[in-house]
């Protein structure tokens, strides 16, 4: 039996730091207003770098810390809903930069559960016996979707990479998981919306900014993300004491706060950095991962186990328990 394993982590952030109170001069809002509601301080927000330059960053730092060739790598996705073109993918700019020239390419595209769904997805080819090497990223240049005279979504989000390197082993690590979705609650969170337009069709709008409703969102997260986790937990025979740290998507500290409650898993347990990044969607959780594994909260060496988990447009949500 063939198994797969997170073996490398890394993530990169865009240089430029936008803090509440700078958003405070651009909108009408406050560092108390944000704080309060969503624990988020600061935001990365891009100058110059697309999604394919964080996501390529991301891509370099792993290869480096494994030392291995770019011609080894025999896949890359990158989960985004921000990408730079719907062609070429991401993906495809990422193994141009690298070099990568053995692998096969795709972005995926699943919202703030992309970065879930694309791990699942990778250890599958993995564990085919087909491929041994794999890069999965979740990049997001979040910035370029937001409205940013609509105060509601602008103070939530940021840019930013984060990825793994993902090896065959003959040791299990990915033990358990569950995938949900549910299109028929998708209009609570859109963004990128490409209206019909050709001289045969009803030319429509486009709506490429988010638009999100907001309390509809809080509450899936609390009920349906929160009670998916719990039974994925117990299914899979484990216990709350039994999984070292809990990883979820970076959306709202708050949320974190209510799932603890919910799930019965110490609050301790639950790593947050979204007061730094904001909310990076599909980097989120990547990013998390890899500020953990460098400041030795979290360890590559097979001792831990941890639960990742996402949540977001589509809607989507889903969750991994790896031994990492
Ligand atoms: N600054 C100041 N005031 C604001 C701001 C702001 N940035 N945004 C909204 N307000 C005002 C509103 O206008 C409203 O004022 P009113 O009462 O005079 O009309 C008041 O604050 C309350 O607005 P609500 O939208 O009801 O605020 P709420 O308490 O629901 O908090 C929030 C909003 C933080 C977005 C919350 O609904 C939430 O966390 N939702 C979860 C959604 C989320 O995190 N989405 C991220 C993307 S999805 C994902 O990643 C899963």
């Amino acid at each position: 039996m063939r198994y797969a394993k997170i073996s490398q982590v890394a993530h990169y952030v865009p240089s430029q730091v936008i803090t509440n109170d700078d958003l405070s001069q651009i909108m009408d809002t406050s560092d108390e207003w944000i704080s309060s509601r969503t624990g988020i301080k600061n935001r990365h927000i891009t100058k110059d770098e697309s999604t394919a330059d964080l996501a390529s960053q991301v891509a370099k730092q792993l290869l480096e810390k494994a030392s291995l060739e770019a011609s080894s790598i025999d896949f890359i996705i990158v989960a985004t809903v921000t990408p730079d073109s719907m062609m070429p993918s991401t993906a495809a700019k990422v193994q141009a930069a690298i070099g990568a020239t053995n692998a096969f390419v795709f972005d995926l595209t699943a919202a703030c559960s992309g970065f879930v769904f694309a791990l699942s997805t990778a250890e599958k080819f993995i564990q085919s016996g087909l491929y041994q090497k794999g890069l999965v990223i979740g990049a997001e240049t979040f910035s370029k979707t937001i409205d940013w005279s609509d105060r509601r979504t602008a103070v939530l989000f940021g840019d930013g990479a984060g990825g793994v390197l993902l090896e065959a082993s003959d040791k299990a690590h990915f033990l358990a998981e569950s995938l949900h979705s549910d299109g028929s609650r998708g209009d609570g969170l859109t963004s990128g919306v490409v209206g019909l337009n050709s001289p045969f069709s009803v030319v429509e709008d486009n709506l490429p900014y988010v638009t999100m409703d907001g309390r509809a969102i809080f509450d899936f997260t609390i009920r349906d993300v929160s009670k998916s986790i719990a039974e994925l937990i117990e299914r899979s025979s484990f216990t709350a004491d039994s999984i070292d740290y809990l990883l979820l998507h970076q959306a709202n500290i708050r949320i974190l706060d209510k799932m603890a409650k919910k799930i019965g898993v110490d609050r301790e347990k639950f790593l947050a950095n979204m007061m730094e990044y904001g909310n990076t969607c599909a980097a989120s959780i990547p990013i998390l991962l890899s500020e953990s594994v460098d400041n030795g909260t979290i360890r590559l060496d097979g001792s831990q186990t941890i639960l990742l988990s996402g949540f977001g447009g589509g809607l989507t949500w889903g969750s991994l328990i790896v031994k990492i």
